[in-house]
């Protein structure tokens, strides 16, 4: 008989937001009658703008005929659309070389396939509380995690300890769930340890869009350095409405290197092509279309009319917290507020407490990882009417 990746057993049961869905449906289904408000989650609400909707039509359109058909595409991604992404990044002031930027269909799938690059006896550096898609990968593959602290007293934003070694280090930032987000000084702090340790940082940047503080930093690659160390994930999902077509990139600098155990240097950025060539088909033509068109002016516009639309939701949702003065982070720079469960209940008590008394759904800080305990994290991702309801309710309760 097949023996099984033991790694798995080291697993939580299910993946949390599998979790949470399987807890609410149990809900409905004994409460057929009662208004359930998700803000469980972190997915998009609104339609995919107009500029997109007419990309992938004419895509679609091309490949319903003969001349303008297309079959495989590139694994890396078509280069219209890898050049849209560079475009993007020197809104940053950051310049890539097209072969730095990996066409994916979505940031949390290149996250999880990036350890497939790295030795499983790396030590792993993992902030708490974090999407837990960073600690499932690792845990997967066998691989020694060491955990950072993110709490009230360091505002979520844990930064490095030079008495711990780590050689692959994961940030995300804005952070998912706590919508905390580095400036730059505090990332160069992290630049500055990764080349010290000569560590690889995978930076997730799928929240960048949320950023309304001009002095934030929106990629890893506006601070000195980075080039050398870091690897960034990003994402059309929270971007344009993604969640289910499905687009992100990558970034893989040619400058990172990584060793093998007998001192043999490996370029990271051909060993992701290799890996993508082996393992992936591309992501369909007609969503590279869509995802080119997000890049325009007007899919731009578009885009940054809906995240507008969901930081309305976030400012209500913040001013209720405010004003019932229980404590929270996020809500500025993120489409996430991260509260601390009133009444001294666990995150887990608190979700169960939400969904019985007031049906809404939130997600309960444990499944972020242990400092996330008696934390809770509420989306700005639905309607304003459904947002003001849920706090309705919420107020109610407190
Ligand atoms: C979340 O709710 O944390 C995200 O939607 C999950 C994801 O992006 O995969």
């Amino acid at each position: 008989m097949a023996r099984f990746n033991e790694h798995f057993s080291e697993l939580k049961e299910s993946y949390l937001f599998s979790e949470v869905a399987k807890r609410v449906s149990a809900f409905q289904e004994k409460h057929p009658d009662r208004s359930v408000i998700r803000l469980g989650i972190g997915d998009v609400t609104l339609p995919l703008s107009q500029t997109v909707v007419q990309a992938m039509h004419s895509a679609a359109d091309e490949m319903g005929r003969a001349e303008s058909f297309r079959g495989y595409g590139p694994e890396q991604g078509y280069d219209f659309l890898r050049e849209a992404v560079a475009g993007h990044y020197r809104t940053f002031g950051v310049y890539l070389d097209i072969d730095e930027i990996f066409v994916s269909d979505g940031a949390k799938s290149d996250t999880g396939n990036i350890t497939d690059l790295f030795s499983a006896d790396n030590t792993v550096l993992i902030p708490d509380p974090v999407y837990p898609v960073y600690v499932d990968t690792n845990t997967m593959n066998g691989r020694r995690i060491v955990f950072t602290d993110g709490t009230a007293e360091n505002n979520f934003l844990p930064m490095p300890d030079r008495s711990v070694h780590a050689d692959i280090i994961y940030i995300c930032s804005p952070n998912n769930p706590t919508g905390a987000c580095y400036n730059r000084e505090q990332l160069r702090k992290w630049v500055d340890y990764a080349l010290e340790n000569d560590a690889v940082i995978l930076f997730d940047s799928a929240y960048e869009c949320f950023i309304s503080n001009s002095s934030l930093p929106h990629s890893i690659y506006e601070i000195e350095g980075a080039k050398e160390c870091a690897v960034e994930f990003c994402s059309l999902s929270k971007t344009a409405g993604f969640t289910g077509t499905r687009c992100g990139y990558t970034v893989v600098p040619k400058d990172i290197k990584t060793v093998s155990s007998d001192g043999r240097e490996m370029s990271l950025n051909k060993m992701w092509n290799r890996r993508q060539c082996t393992k992936f088909n591309g992501v369909p033509y007609i969503v590279q279309r869509a995802a080119a068109a997000v890049f325009s002016e007007e899919g731009m516009k578009e885009a940054r009319d809906m995240i507008a639309h969901y930081m309305v939701n976030a400012g209500i949702i913040a001013e209720t917290m405010k004003e019932l003065g229980i404590r929270f982070t996020g809500g500025i720079d993120s489409p996430y507020i991260w509260f601390e469960c009133p009444g001294g209940m666990n995150s887990w008590e608190f979700f169960d407490f939400m969904l019985e008394k007031a049906g809404v759904v939130g997600t309960p800080g444990a499944g972020f990882g242990r400092n996330g305990d008696n934390w809770f994290r509420l989306t700005a991702f639905n309607s304003k009417e459904n947002t003001e309801e849920a706090m309705r309710r919420f107020r109610e309760l407190f």
